[in-house]
């Protein structure tokens, strides 16, 4: 089938990708149970449909993730812009920037996903314990054996990004970006991480674009989430800050009735309204879901829209931080201080 989805510069280091990506996390963990096959069966339903930046993590499902990606992808790499990232164990959440660490958690992946050369590959978090200089060095001897295309940074800071640039040319930057986590957004110490971002010529890649599933609707309570969902008792999901939050939802609901558009829908298009150089990877492990999300691409935004929205979600708009502070899922310590 010809693809609906086209593609973009991520950046300006030559990384060619799909206007929106694939999260792939959920269908290894942290949203409730998930069904292999379905998994599997969106995966190649994202590449028929142009979505071709599939965004995965060693930390995901401790290797499982990698290993579902790559069977997904079997016959099909060449579709595929493939982003991985090293850096956090889910055992003993650790985050480790240790050299060695790199090139071993590399060859695992490569061997999971059974393909010879990731094409984005990310410190999932920086190490305040490496020197960024020694971790982005092991990186860029990938780079140098051919095994990884691209570097990215996962939640890293102003000065991380400047220090790591310095050594090697950055391609993305993932973060949290969405209409309610907008820290990316902030000028600390004078410079937002995303001017510094993009005055290297970094792309941006928002992760939890729709707030974990919140920002679409879908979420009515507390309830909603079974006992080991990552978001069951998660300061921005749990006791008052839950209904709090829910009025912006209420109001993005309202907003997008009036647009003829699932909520969802404008969560995202708001994100891609940041710019050519923001590319999303909203995490889904469903095709209908998957679909809702492509059918975002087309929705325009005006003037008036966007200043709507700014009003619904101004930033600091939701209660409760959005890390739980053991930073592996959420802040880096780094990122936090
Ligand atoms: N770098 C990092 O530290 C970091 C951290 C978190 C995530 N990520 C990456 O970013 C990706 C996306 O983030 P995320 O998965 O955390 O959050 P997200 O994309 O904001 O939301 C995902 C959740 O929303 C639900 N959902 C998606 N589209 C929906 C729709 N149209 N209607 C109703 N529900 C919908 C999904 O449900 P179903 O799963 O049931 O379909 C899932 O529970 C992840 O998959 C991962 O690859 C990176």
């Amino acid at each position: 089938m010809t693809p609906v989805v086209g593609t973009c510069p991520l950046g300006r280091q030559g990384l060619e990708v799909s206007r929106l990506g694939l999260g792939c996390m959920g269908m290894s963990q942290s949203y409730g149970p998930a069904d292999r096959d379905e998994s599997i069966a969106t995966i190649r339903r994202a590449l028929d449909l142009g979505v071709t930046f599939l965004d995965t993590a060693s930390l995901y499902g401790d290797g499982h993730n990698e290993e579902l990606v790559g069977e997904a992808i079997a016959g099909r790499r060449d579709e595929v812009q493939l982003a991985s990232k090293f850096g956090l164990t889910r055992g003993d959440r650790r985050i480790d920037g240790r050299p060695e660490t790199v090139r071993a958690t590399a060859e695992a992946s490569l061997r999971r996903l059974k393909v010879d050369v990731i094409d984005l590959y990310y410190q999932h978090r920086v190490d305040p314990e490496v020197p960024i200089e020694d971790t982005v060095g092991a990186m860029a001897e990938l780079v140098r054996q051919g095994t990884v295309r691209h570097l990215g940074l996962s939640e890293a800071s102003a000065a991380s990004v400047r220090r790591a640039v310095a050594v090697h040319p950055i391609s993305a930057l993932q973060s949290e970006w969405s209409l309610w986590s907008r820290d990316l957004e902030a000028a600390g110490a004078g410079e937002s991480v995303l001017d510094v971002a993009r005055e290297h010529g970094i792309g941006i890649v928002p992760y939890s674009p729709l707030g974990r599933g919140f920002l679409t609707g879908a979420i009515t309570s507390p309830d909603d989430f079974g006992a080991d969902d990552f978001r069951r008792g998660h300061p921005r999901y749990s006791g008052d800050a839950f209904w709090a939050n829910l009025r912006i939802v209420d109001a993005l609901r309202a907003m997008a009735a009036e647009k003829h558009v699932r909520p969802a829908q404008l969560a995202l298009a708001w994100v891609l309204a940041r710019g050519p150089d923001v590319v999303p990877i909203p995490g889904t492990k469903r095709r209908t879901t998957l679909e809702e999300n492509v059918a975002a691409l087309p929705v325009e935004l005006s003037a008036t829209d966007l200043q709507r929205l700014d009003e619904i979600a101004p930033p600091g708009a939701a209660m409760g931080a959005r890390n739980n502070n053991d930073g592996v899922y959420g802040d880096s310590p780094e990122r936090a201080a």
